[in-house]
């Protein structure tokens, strides 16, 4: 993929379907009982790989252009794959993590791997608590292939020691079908999509005090009709290009705009970015809306702004397209205590590095994060994208800022989330801005 900048974005766009919203109405209308009906599905790959894993193990899914219906078929219902493959999460963390809560729980013994990026995730962080709850999980050295032993479960109350939505959905989707009750807590709020759904397919579910939320098991869900919202962290690389480019203007419609990942747009408008949302409503307990965002004057307040503690967490995956935008902007920015980002799809506080400088850009590392002075003109360059999806967007971006040809490495990766992304951007930038090679 090549981008030739520097360019101007203008338009309007529908982004594909909120990521972590779809990957778990497919594992909970699966578990619920009776069909569901889905509208505006993810057409990323790692969606449609939870749904794989779904049908592999017995679920019927009808699929036309317009919705999705799933034949949930009760909280023990999975049967077990008439193959001996392996269940394949393929890039997604999401997809092994909160499908294992599931599967810890069944009749039949699984086996759920993925490519070689996802074997080299840490799945430690759902094995431990699993594993408290009487789940036998064997791991190659913590990390994928997984094989689970299908146990009865009992309730635990479990103190995360990290924020993470994967860990939270995990073992509160194991909660539902163990005996009693589970609780989760976690240092910092992480994305609550599951809690918030797991409420409208009727789960016993309550909010607890200090970050903590807990389940009752041996229930039933009920089938619902459901909406997915927009993706923002998709939404975030135009939105950072409309803001940082002049002349640029950009409309997305039906965004997800739940406060738990909203913080990126905050950070945006701190640092004097034109980014406004519209005809806001509420939709199965997610707020959604219309976003628009032009080209403004970037800086930051006194200087320097410091991303670090409890934010981080609600902007994890902005945090490639924050280091591109950094450049942008006049001031210093400063990412601390990411230390999770190094073990992303890829180590993205690495690839981001790696990113900038290819581009002649300036940015020191630090273990847990990094920092840019800005604003720095980058220029034309060759980004390997490491096979990791928003490292792909977010240097495709960096493109249209810099002076020059920005030749993209393995671009095709930005499918995992975002499949036409570069044909999107093409329609916003015009002729001759994005070469799809
Ligand atoms: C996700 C949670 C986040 C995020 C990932 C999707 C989810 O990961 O980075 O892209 O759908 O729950 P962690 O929960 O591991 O922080």
């Amino acid at each position: 993929m090549a981008i030739n900048g520097p360019s101007h974005v203008n338009g309007e766009l529908s982004v594909p379907g909120d990521k972590s919203i779809s990957h778990r109405v497919a594992l909970i209308a699966a578990v619920a009982e009776g069909a569901s009906r889905i509208e505006g599905f993810s057409s990323s790959a790692d969606c449609q790989t939870t749904l794989e894993c779904v049908v592999r193990l017995g679920i019927r899914v009808e699929r036309s252009p317009r919705e999705l219906i799933i034949h949930g078929n009760g909280l023990s219902g999975f049967q077990p794959p008439e193959t001996a493959e392996a269940l394949q999460a393929g890039n997604s963390g999401s997809t092994i993590r909160l499908l294992s809560g599931l599967l810890s729980a069944q009749h039949f013994a699984s086996e759920i791997d993925g490519d070689a990026s996802l074997r080299r995730r840490p799945m430690t962080r759902i094995i431990d608590p699993l594993t408290r709850m009487g789940a036998h999980i064997e791991s190659k050295d913590g990390c994928p292939p997984l094989r689970i032993f299908g146990q009865p479960l009992r309730g635990i109350a479990y103190q995360s020691p990290i924020a993470s939505a994967q860990v939270k959905s995990c073992v509160l989707l194991a909660g539902l079908l163990a005996e009693g009750r589970t609780t989760i807590a976690e240092p910092a709020l992480s994305r609550n999509h599951t809690e918030l759904m797991l409420k409208e397919f009727g789960a016993r579910i309550e909010r607890e005090p200090a970050n903590a939320w807990s389940v009752e098991g041996g229930g039933r869900l009920n089938p619902i009709n459901y909406q997915v919202p927009g993706d923002i962290s998709s939404a975030a690389f135009v939105i950072s290009a409309a803001a940082a480019l002049p002349n640029s203007r950009v409309v997305l419609s039906g965004v997800g705009l739940n406060p738990t990942r909203t913080a990126f747009l905050d950070v945006l408008r701190q640092l004097g970015a034109r980014v406004t949302t519209h005809d806001l409503q509420v939709r199965h307990g997610e707020p959604v809306g219309n976003l628009r965002a032009e080209s403004s004057e970037l800086r930051c307040k006194s200087n320097k702004t410091t991303l670090s503690g409890r934010v981080i967490a609600n902007l994890i995956d902005e945090i490639p397209i924050i280091a591109v935008l950094a450049t942008r902007v006049e001031g210093r920015i400063e990412v601390r205590e990411a230390r999770e980002l190094r073990v992303k799809e890829s180590d993205r506080i690495r690839t981001v590095v790696d990113g900038i400088r290819s581009m002649g850009g300036e940015i020191e590392e630090f273990e847990d994060g990094f920092a840019i002075n800005g604003p720095q003109q980058l220029k034309g360059g060759l980004v390997e994208s490491a096979g990791d999806h928003r490292i792909a967007m977010a240097f495709a971006i960096a493109g249209l800022f810099a002076e020059g040809t920005t030749e993209i490495r393995n671009a095709d990766c930005a499918s995992v989330s975002f499949p036409d992304f570069f044909e999107a951007l093409a329609s916003l930038t015009g002729p001759g801005a994005v070469e799809i090679l």
